[in-house]
C-alpha cells in the first residue's frame, strides 16, 4: 500500500526521536544543559513499536532512529532489532553523534541496522569542542573506522557553520580514504539555531570542487533523505549536500517525524502535530491510531518557511524533534 499526502507525495519514511537527552551541547541544537522531559513524558519502546506497526499498515517502510543522542537511551539496539523484525519494515538506520557508538557496534550490527550517520562538525579537537561543548572527536572517529570495518553503510553529517569553514576539506577527506558519504548540511533555523546564520551548500560546494575538480553529480540512491551526492575519481566515498534553505526539497518530501514526547510532526518548521502519546494512553484502538496518523500525513504542509522566519511556529529545540 502506498501512502500519499494531499499533494500526492508518497510518505514512506518515519524519523523517530527516542530521547531528548544528549551528552553533547552543540551550539545550534542544545547549547546549555536543559530541563529534560520527565521520564513518563517520553514514549516507551512498546508505544513506539505500536505506532510503527500502525504506520507500516499505512505504508511507512523506512525508519530513522534519532535523538537527542539515541545511544544514551538504554535498549536502543534492541528497539532496532524489534523494528527490523516487523513485517513490512524495509530499512532501519541511525543518526548519532558517535561518541557512544563504538561499544554498541556489535549489537547494532546484530540487530540488523542498515546504516549509520555520524555527526562530525570538526576534526580539530579545539573546533570540535567549541561547537559541541565536549572533547569527544576521538570517540566519534574510532567509531567511524569501526563502522566501516564492520561493513555498516556509514555517513558523516557536518552542519555548515562559520566556525568550521577551515574544517570542511579535512572532513571531506574522509571520503578519500574511506567508502563513506560526507554530507554538508545547511543550518536550519529551528530552536536555538534560529538566532544563528550558517554558510550555504553552494559555498561548501565551491571549496570541494576546487579540491576535486572532476567532481560530478551521481544519480545513485544513497539513502532515504534529501542529500544530493557527488563523486570524483579520487574519492572512494562521496560528498553530499543538504541545502534545506537554498535548495528547498520539500516537493520531494517523503517523511514524518515522531518526537520523543510522542507527537507526530508533519513538517520540521511548524509546531503543529498530533499528540499520539495522549491518544494511545487514553485507550485509543488501532483504527483510531491509524486515522490520527493518516490525518497528520494527509495535511502535511507543502513546504517549510525557513526563509520567512516570522512564520516558523516550531519553538521546540532540535534535540526533542530529532533533526
Ligand atoms: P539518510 O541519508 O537515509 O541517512 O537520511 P537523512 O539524510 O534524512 O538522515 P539524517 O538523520 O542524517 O539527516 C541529515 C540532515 O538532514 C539533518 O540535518 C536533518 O535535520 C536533515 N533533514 C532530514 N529530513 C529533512 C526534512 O524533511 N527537511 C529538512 N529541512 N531537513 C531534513
Ligand atoms: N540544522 C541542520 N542540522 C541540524 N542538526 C541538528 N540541528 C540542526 C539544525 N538546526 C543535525 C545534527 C545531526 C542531524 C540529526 O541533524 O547535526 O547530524
Ligand atoms: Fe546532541 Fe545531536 Fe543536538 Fe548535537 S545536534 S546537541 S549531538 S542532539
Amino acid at each position: 500500500m502506498k501512502l500519499k499526502d494531499n499533494l500526492g507525495r508518497e510518505i514512506d519514511y518515519m524519523r523517530i526521536s527516542i530521547t531528548d537527552r544528549c551528552n553533547l551541547h552543540c551550539r545550534y541544537c542544545m547549547p546549555e544543559v536543559q530541563d529534560r522531559l520527565p521520564h513518563e513524558e517520553i514514549l516507551r519502546y512498546e508505544e513506539i513499536l505500536r505506532i510503527c506497526k500502525a504506520a507500516i499498515r499505512l505504508g511507512i517502510r523506512k525508519f530513522k532512529i534519532t535523538g537527542g543522542e539515541p545511544l544514551v537511551r538504554k535498549g536502543a539496539a534492541d528497539l532496532i532489532a524489534r523494528l527490523k523484525m516487523l513485517p513490512g519494515t524495509d530499512c532501519v538506520t541511525l543518526t548519532t553523534n558517535g561518541t557512544r557508538l563504538y561499544e554498541e557496534i556489535d549489537s547494532l550490527k546484530q540487530a540488523g541496522l542498515d546504516g549509520v550517520n555520524i555527526s562530525m562538525d570538526a576534526v580539530s579537537p579545539e573546533v570540535y569542542e567549541k561547537i559541541t561543548g565536549g572533547d569527544h572527536f576521538h570517540e566519534a572517529e574510532i567509531a567511524l573506522y569501526a563502522c566501516v570495518k564492520t561493513g555498516l553503510k556509514t555517513k558523516i553529517n557536518t552542519v555548515l557553520l562559520k566556525e568550521n569553514r577551515e574544517e570542511w576539506l579535512k572532513l571531506a577527506s574522509f571520503a578519500e580514504t574511506l567508502p563513506v558519504d560526507v554530507r554538508f548540511i545547511e543550518l536550519m533555523p529551528v530552536g536555538c539555531a534560529g538566532k544563528l546564520e550558517g554558510p550555504s551548500v553552494d559555498e561548501a560546494y565551491r571549496i570541494i570542487k576546487d579540491r576535486w575538480p572532476d567532481l560530478y553529480q551521481s544519480d545513485e540512491k544513497h539513502g532515504n533523505g534529501p542529500a544530493v551526492y557527488f563523486k570524483s575519481s579520487s574519492l572512494s566515498g562521496s560528498i553530499g549536500f543538504i541545502g534545506a534553505n537554498s535548495h528547498r526539497f520539500c516537493s520531494q518530501c517523503n517523511r514524518i517525524r515522531l518526537t520523543s514526547a510522542g507527537e507526530l510532526k508533519p513538517c520540521l518548521s511548524y509546531e503543529t502535530g498530533v499528540d499520539l502519546k495522549r491518544l494511545i494512553r487514553s485507550g485509543a484502538d488501532d483504527v483510531q491510531l491509524e486515522n490520527a496518523l493518516k490525518e497528520a500525513i494527509q495535511n502535511k504542509p507543502a513546504a517549510h518557511c525557513f526563509s520567512e522566519k516570522e512564520e516558523i511556529t516550531e519553538r521546540r529545540p532540535m534535540n526533542q524533534i530529532g533533526g
